[in-house]
């Protein structure tokens, strides 16, 4: 992996998009890299949290690659699409709990990243915006698809149109980011919010991550039988009992197991 690295501590792998000389700007090999990695990081039980970040103080991700793409044709610029939707969308339904920090630039491909992640977490320098159409191209890597469905079809709309650069406060305000901090503060931030999450049941968290996702490109009444469905499933679960039997002895720490 020459354009990413991992670290993996504690139930939390911290993956980092390292091409700092390009903004971490994403060319087809480190999308590629991304998608080997994170089908390893799936199958991983020992990791929970995936914390997804940029090298530098400047940007989380810069898009993907002008530089590739100038000269590329359709077919090329169709399997870059591809390729960023395969990787994508395995960061969208990997059963790990996902957190975009995002430190800087978060433009094209880097937005859509980050909107790939469950949660996203903003510096106060992070800038995003969907510049595409200023290159004359669309957003190709998830942007009119999952934009809309996270700030709604005006905004995501007016974002693409216009190709304006939003700060953190303003992302946060449209529900782009669930959360500013200071930028020094970001991965401790990211970290404590994932340990909030290492208490919890992993099974009840995939399970739920698995009904939100499915259940809100559907309607309402099949993500409600989904829900039910899933809901019995983690009656199943060793973790179920250990939750609810701590509970009742009024007993603090929990000992999930994932299964
Ligand atoms: N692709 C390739 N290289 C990039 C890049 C990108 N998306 N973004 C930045 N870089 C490179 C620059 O070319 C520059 O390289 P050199 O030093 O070799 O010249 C280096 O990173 C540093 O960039 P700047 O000198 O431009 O830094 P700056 O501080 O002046 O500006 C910036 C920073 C505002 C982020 C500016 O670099 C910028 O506008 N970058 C392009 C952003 C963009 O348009 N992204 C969308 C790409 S298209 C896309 O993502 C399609 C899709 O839907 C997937």
């Amino acid at each position: 992996m020459s354009n990413l690295s991992l670290e993996i501590e504690k139930g939390i792998a911290l993956l980092t998009i390292n091409r700092p000389k390009a903004l971490n700007a994403l060319n087809s090999e480190t999308l590629g890299e991304l998608n080997a990695c994170l089908a390893e990081i799936e199958k991983r039980e020992d990791v929970r949290v995936v914390i997804l970040t940029g090298s530098g103080e400047k940007s989380f991700v810069a898009g993907a690659d002008i530089s590739e793409m100038v000269n590329a044709t359709p077919l090329e610029g169709s399997a870059m699409g591809l390729l960023a939707k395969e990787a994508f969308s395995r960061l969208e339904e990997m059963p790990q709990v996902t957190i975009a920090a995002v430190n800087g630039y978060a433009l094209g491909g880097g937005c859509e990243i980050a909107m790939a992640c469950d949660i996203r977490i903003a510096a106060e320098n992070a800038k995003f915006a969907q510049p595409e159409c200023g290159l004359g191209i669309l957003p190709g890597f998830g942007g009119t698809q999952r934009l809309a469905r996270l700030v709604g079809k005006g905004r995501a709309k007016e974002l693409i149109f216009t190709c304006d650069m939003i700060d953190a406060q303003e992302a946060y305000r449209i529900g782009l980011a669930n959360k500013v901090v200071p930028q020094a503060e970001l991965m401790d931030y990211c970290k404590a919010m994932a340990g909030r999450i290492l208490n919890n049941a992993p099974l009840g968290i995939s399970l739920a991550k698995q009904a939100i996702n499915t259940g809100y490109d559907t309607d309402l009444n099949s993500g409600l039988k989904l829900e039910a469905n899933l809901f019995g499933l983690s009656f199943s679960t060793a973790d179920k009992k250990e939750g609810m039997t701590a509970f009742l002895e009024k007993r603090k720490e929990k000992h999930f197991i994932g299964k």
